[in-house]
């Protein structure tokens, strides 16, 4: 029995598409719902292309009331039934009440070869390091933003004359074969850490 995947975006959803496009022929999971926290994520769009159920729940009413956003966004999720869900691009960060209803069961991908550079603009703050190498997480989400067990990682260098998109173009590259990589593994029960080399 196929595992159901649902996936949460908030923005164009390059990484939802990688990963729903991975799902066919001997692979473990399906895709089952792309949810996204705005009617406007462009990912809504390309996820009905790819025939997969797509839907929103705004977080803008909840006006700051988190707890209630994700009581919608989990009765959302359940009517779906999920076994698995992938955040891709899912700009929300969640609280504890939320992850512990999902927890080992959750995954996330994050821009940036964490334990560094944990939360937002990892490529410029990569750059402004002085880093030689950077590149992606796929992690199982825990309450600590971008703390979870790191399930595989991928590696791209620094090149001279990089600027934050440049390096942000070669990193999501790579994002779009880890994370469909780590979700079969996942899948099919196996938690065993991979890296993938650029
Ligand atoms: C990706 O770089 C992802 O790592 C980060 O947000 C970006 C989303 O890209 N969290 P997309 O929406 O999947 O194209």
């Amino acid at each position: 029995m196929s595992r159901r995947v649902a996936i949460l975006v908030s923005g164009g959803g390059s990484n939802m598409v990688a990963l729903v496009k991975s799902m066919t022929g001997d692979h473990p999971a399906r895709p089952v719902l792309v949810l996204a926290n705005s009617a406007d994520a462009g990912g809504l769009v390309r996820a009905r292309e790819l025939g997969v159920e797509a839907d929103h729940v705004d977080h803008r009413p909840f006006k700051g009331d988190r707890p209630a956003f994700e009581d919608a966004l989990h009765a959302r999720l359940l009517q779906a039934e999920p076994d698995i869900l992938c955040l891709a691009g899912f700009m929300r960060v969640l609280t504890e009440g939320f992850v512990s209803r999902w927890q080992g069961r959750m995954l996330n991908i994050h821009p940036s070869l964490l334990p560094k550079y944990r939360g937002l603009h990892t490529h410029a703050r990569a750059l402004e390091a002085g880093e030689t190498e950077h590149g992606c997480t796929v992690h199982e989400v825990t309450p600590e933003l971008d703390e979870g067990p790191i399930l595989g990682q991928a590696r791209v260098p620094v090149l001279p004359g990089d600027t934050p998109d440049l390096l942000a173009a070669r990193v999501l590259e790579q994002e779009h074969r880890l994370y469909p990589a780590v979700l079969r593994r996942f899948a099919a029960g196996d938690r065993s850490r991979i890296d993938l080399a650029a």
